[in-house]
């Protein structure tokens, strides 16, 4: 018969009854759980496994990055354009396709709507880049984006063929 503590308190008595082998051993269980996941990981060191959240975070950007690159547009480099006579051709044929109304054919302004591309004044800038991202955005006074109608490779083009008119920068 296990011993009773020897208290009574409103007529309850303790039985001096101890823990559980079971619960001990599941208690010594975690205390060697802990200690094998601070040689593993890192707690006191840098863990055997050479895990770490940074370098988790890093893996799984490497690998998003490997999954959706294909589904990324691919940047066009204007300033490889520039020079190159078939993509201005190109531009040309796109421009009298869809800014001539605006911009006139020879791009001069001579429409009333659309300035003067071929000369040097630019309210936007007249760098390669800048002209790019005056098509692409468009402006609040009157210059539509093309983005979603042209693309990022007509889009080249056609900046390379407005800066070829002789007021590039
Ligand atoms: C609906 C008429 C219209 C069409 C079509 C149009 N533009 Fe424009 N564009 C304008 C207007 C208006 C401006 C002046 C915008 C402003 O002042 O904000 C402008 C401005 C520009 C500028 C900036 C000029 C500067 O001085 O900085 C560029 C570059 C340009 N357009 C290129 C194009 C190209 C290339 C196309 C064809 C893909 C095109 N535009 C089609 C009306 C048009």
């Amino acid at each position: 018969m296990p011993k009773k503590i020897g208290h009574s308190i409103d007529g309850i008595e303790e039985y001096d009854n101890p823990i559980p082998r079971w619960l001990m051993w599941l208690f010594y269980l975690t205390i060697l759980i802990a200690v094998v996941y601070l040689i593993v990981y890192p707690g006191f060191w840098r863990g055997l496994s050479g895990w770490s959240s940074a370098k988790m975070y890093e893996e799984e950007v490497a690998r998003a990055e490997k999954r959706y690159a294909a589904l990324r547009p691919k940047g066009v480099d204007v300033y490889a354009l520039i020079n190159d006579q078939k993509a201005i051709e190109e531009g040309r044929q796109i421009f009298a396709r869809n800014c001539a109304p605006c911009h006139g054919a020879q791009a001069l302004g001579d429409t009333g709507i659309g300035p003067n591309l071929a000369d040097k004044e630019w309210i936007y800038g007249g760098k390669p880049d800048m002209i790019v991202k005056t098509i692409t955005e468009g402006t609040a006074n009157g210059m539509p984006s093309w983005a979603s109608q042209l693309g990022a490779a007509k889009i080249a083009k056609v900046a390379a063929f407005v800066h070829s008119l002789g007021g590039g920068e």
